[in-house]
């Protein structure tokens, strides 16, 4: 069989960038894909010139097409990954999720593509008590960006059973690491928090902070994108959990963040946001049992190696104009 080549969708955004840089240090030929929504030509530029970039929005038959030209694999990551940017806008987290998906699952079927791994997201679950999380619960979607994303879940089934195109839904937990975009008012909770710190301002927790979440580190989705996508049996359309398996509270980010900057900063409190799901922990036995995949890196050390990356980041910045970080 002939070595894979492989399309990222999304490919500009923050796991897009780690997913390019991953397959193309491996080796493998690779294709681009992303309409910078959200993401930004600097995660492009990091993976160097060694692959073939398409600008372009998914939801256009042509774009889809062109991308899957010649392509056995497709990492599907494109999409706008925020919970309140889905309630701002339930349409554009539609588009942007379920029309792009259906739109490329259509080109790759008739492609004939061997194996697509899509983002699916934990959000699926909501905010049920019984933890942790197992793929068989019934889901849950609280927020239209969780409503998207199960629906491209379910079209990934469909895909399997009737179009030929052998899909794998991998669910997401909280992921970070370094480049993740900290500047927005959608930005992820860590980002978010370590590059105010790093400024000796306080972070803001929406609630009392004891509402928790499974982060995992990026190079580890990459990495289970990558055995799910060479998987050597057919994956018809499974739902896997991608996570560590552990629970932090935003309460303990904060000192494990204090702890690292040796800082004491308190954090403000404010009324908890909309949609917000309170406990997210995943059980990860299945993704073992079908891919054989394991994280490898501990929550401390990917928080270590992200505080690290916005360290520098600031530096560089505050060396050059002596303004914000990041
Ligand atoms: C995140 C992902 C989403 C993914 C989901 C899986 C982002 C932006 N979103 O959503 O794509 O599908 O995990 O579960 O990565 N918080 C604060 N202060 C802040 C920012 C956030 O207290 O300044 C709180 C939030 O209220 C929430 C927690 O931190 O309780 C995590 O929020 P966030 O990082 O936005 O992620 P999720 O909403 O869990």
């Amino acid at each position: 069989m002939n070595k894979p080549r492989f399309l990222v969708t999304g490919c500009a955004g923050f796991i897009g960038g780690h997913m390019l840089e991953k397959l193309l240090a491996e080796g493998y030929e690779t294709v681009g894909v992303d309409n910078f929504s959200t993401g930004k030509p600097e995660n492009l530029a990091r993976a160097g010139g060694g692959f073939k970039f398409i600008e372009g929005d998914l939801c256009d038959p042509a774009v889809s097409e062109a991308a899957v030209a010649g392509v056995s694999h497709i990492i599907h990551l494109a999409s706008v990954p925020s919970v309140p940017r889905s309630i701002a806008n339930p349409g554009e987290s539609m588009r942007s999720s379920v029309l792009s998906t259906v739109t490329l699952f259509a080109a790759a079927a008739k492609a004939g593509v061997r194996r697509v791994v899509q983002a699916a997201s934990s959000a699926a679950y909501g905010d049920g008590e019984k933890l942790p999380k197992t793929e068989d619960m019934p889901p849950a979607p609280l927020s239209p960006y969780a409503a998207s994303k199960l629906a491209q879940e379910y079209y990934g089934m469909a895909f399997s059973a009737s179009l030929g195109l052998d899909c794998v839904s991998l669910r997401y937990f909280n992921v970070f690491g370094p480049r993740q975009d900290p500047g927005s008012e959608y930005s992820a909770v860590i980002p978010k928090f370590i590059t105010l710190m790093l400024e000796g301002r306080r972070p803001t927790i929406f609630g009392d902070g004891s509402q928790s979440r499974d982060f995992i580190y990026v190079g580890d989705v990459a990495a289970g994108n990558l055995a799910a996508a060479l998987h050597p049996e057919a994956l018809r359309g499974q739902v896997l959990n991608l996570a560590r398996g552990e629970r932090i509270d935003l309460n303990q980010l904060v000192e494990k963040i204090n702890a690292a900057l040796k800082t004491g900063l308190s954090p403000v409190h404010a009324p908890p946001r909309t949609g917000d799901i309170l406990h997210s922990v995943a059980d990860i036995s299945r993704i073992g049992r079908v891919i054989g995949f394991v994280p490898a890196v501990s929550f401390d050390e990917g928080l270590s190696l992200t505080i690290d990356h916005y360290r520098k980041a600031r530096s560089v910045r505050t060396g050059e104009k002596g303004t914000n970080p990041c």
